[in-house]
């Protein structure tokens, strides 16, 4: 039985979210500078996605540049934003002929313009497309996303528009960037690191973990499917006993 067969078709996650990590310690293992590490990663995008969408996923957020990312060296951010532009414009296509809806989430603001309008132009070609969402974080930081939906119902409260009494769950989560989408159920994270690097904070507050030693660049459809299993495996409880579970 392949990995693939393994996978209950009718308890798939509806959002994954991948914290793509290992790019530059690939590369290193190999004997190869870190830009090669980050453009050996496009295919593990390539194949992600598509296998996601193969498997019914509906959202897929990928953690491609973190706010923190800019404190890198210069040629290397550079060498990445290049890279983005580069893949947009060459993935556009693939996007459209497999129904997959671009989003971004992040501050695009701060990103170089020629990006910015690539992505910009992406999403508007994409956006009547159906069979999944790909959610790019860029520029994102989980910190800065809360920070700034306080300070959007902070302006409402003050305008009188909404009373503090009336700020819910909801109401937070829709002033977020991913507003209406569904919170991730499974986070992915490779290369063996164990942290959350200030992504999706308000949103993982109960998604199951994922970790694998696998380098983003090694990361194949196979390992996706031992992602899914591992969380098809696991009994999420959400505070409750299991033999609640049992008898719900
Ligand atoms: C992830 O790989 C890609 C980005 C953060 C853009 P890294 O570049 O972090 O690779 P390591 O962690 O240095 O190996
Ligand atoms: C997190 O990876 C950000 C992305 C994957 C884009 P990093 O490699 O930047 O994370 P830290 O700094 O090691 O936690
Ligand atoms: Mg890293």
């Amino acid at each position: 039985m392949s990995l693939k067969e393994k996978v209950d078709l009718t308890r798939i996650p509806q959002h994954v979210a991948i914290i793509m990590d290992g790019n530059g310690r690939w590369a290193r293992k190999h004997g190869k500078n870190r830009i090669f590490g980050h453009s050996s990663g496009v295919n593990s995008v390539r194949e992600t996605s598509e296998g996601c969408a193969e498997l019914g996923v509906k959202y897929l957020t990928l953690y491609a540049f973190s706010t923190e990312n800019w404190s890198r060296p210069i040629t290397e951010v550079t060498a990445l934003m290049m890279l983005l532009l580069k893949t947009i414009k060459a993935e556009l296509k693939t996007l459209l002929k497999n129904d997959i809806r671009l989003k971004v989430i992040g501050d695009i603001s701060k990103l170089p313009a020629g990006v910015a309008k690539e992505l910009a132009d992406a999403m508007k070609r994409t956006a009547n497309n159906k069979r999944m969402d790909l959610i790019l974080a860029l520029n994102y930081s989980g910190r800065s996303e809360i920070t700034r939906a306080v300070k959007e119902i902070s302006l409402r409260v003050e305008k009188g528009e909404i009373a503090p009494d009336s700020i819910t769950e909801e109401l937070i989560s829709n002033n977020l960037y991913t507003a209406g989408i569904p919170d991730p159920e499974l986070l992915i994270r490779t290369s063996g690191e164990m942290r959350v690097s200030n992504f999706m904070l308000w949103q993982l507050a109960y998604a199951e973990y994922f970790f694998t030693e696998v380098f983003w660049p090694e990361f194949t459809r196979e390992e996706l499917y031992k992602a899914i299993i591992d969380f098809q495996n696991r009994e999420r409880r959400f505070g409750k006993t299991s033999e609640q579970l049992v008898t719900k």
